[in-house]
């Protein structure tokens, strides 16, 4: 573990439900990735949850590993890794300072996190992703989008706001509409995404 963890996102893993977000399966949108052979080489999941868009990709032969701050969701992604004979490395650890893994990545993917962080966050995210992502590697991110009506839940983003992140040491390939699944909530069950193709250039 690089960093103390934050006990508010292990809260949502240790309440007696599901997280919404923790959907037991892979978000179809990494399904299709992986589908599509996009999730290769040497992957870091950021902020992998209870890690099955991970496991989809160690199942696919990619060498995986997935680092979130809550311990009790590292802990489940073990387990899963453990009962599905999957090779897979989860660690806690802080999305903010991914150098201090040491690792280098091929393929980097974030499903619903960089949504989580405020503007300055968000800037030391971004600079956290390129110091593990080589040069010319592929980040695939997922994040609410500003076509979700309603104020509940994380912060939308705009297209355009994903442009401005990524700016400057990165090549945006694709920002495309697309939809997380999650445990129902207050009957809804789909919401509105941008997935972000970007290659670190
Ligand atoms: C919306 S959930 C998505 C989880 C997972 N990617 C999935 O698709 O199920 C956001 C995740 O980011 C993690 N997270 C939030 N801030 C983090 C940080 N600074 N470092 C690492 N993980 C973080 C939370 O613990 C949570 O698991």
């Amino acid at each position: 573990m690089t960093e103390q963890a934050d006990p508010g996102w292990d809260a949502s893993y240790t309440a007696g439900a599901p997280a919404p977000w923790d959907i037991g399966r892979p978000q179809p949108a990494f399904a299709r990735l992986a589908e599509a052979g996009r999730l290769t080489e040497r992957l870091l999941d950021v902020g992998c949850g209870t890690g099955e868009n991970a496991l989809l990709a160690a199942s696919c032969g990619a060498e995986v590993t997935g680092i979130d701050v809550a311990p009790t969701a590292i802990a489940r992604a073990r387990a899963k890794a453990s009962e599905r004979g999957l090779a897979a490395r989860f660690e806690v650890a802080d999305a903010l300072n991914l150098g201090s893994l040491r690792l280098t990545a091929d393929t980097v993917i974030d499903s619903g996190v960089f949504h989580v962080f405020g503007d300055e966050d968000r800037v030391r995210y971004v600079a956290s992703l390129a110091a593990v992502l080589r040069p010319a590697g592929a980040c695939y991110l997922m994040c609410f989008s500003d076509r979700q009506p309603g104020t509940w839940g994380p912060r939308r983003v705009r297209e355009e706001e994903l442009r401005a992140a990524f700016s400057g040491g990165w090549a945006i390939e694709s920002i495309t509409a697309a939809t997380f699944e999650i445990n129902p909530l207050e009957g809804i069950t789909q919401v509105q995404a941008w997935l972000a193709a970007i290659r670190r250039t």
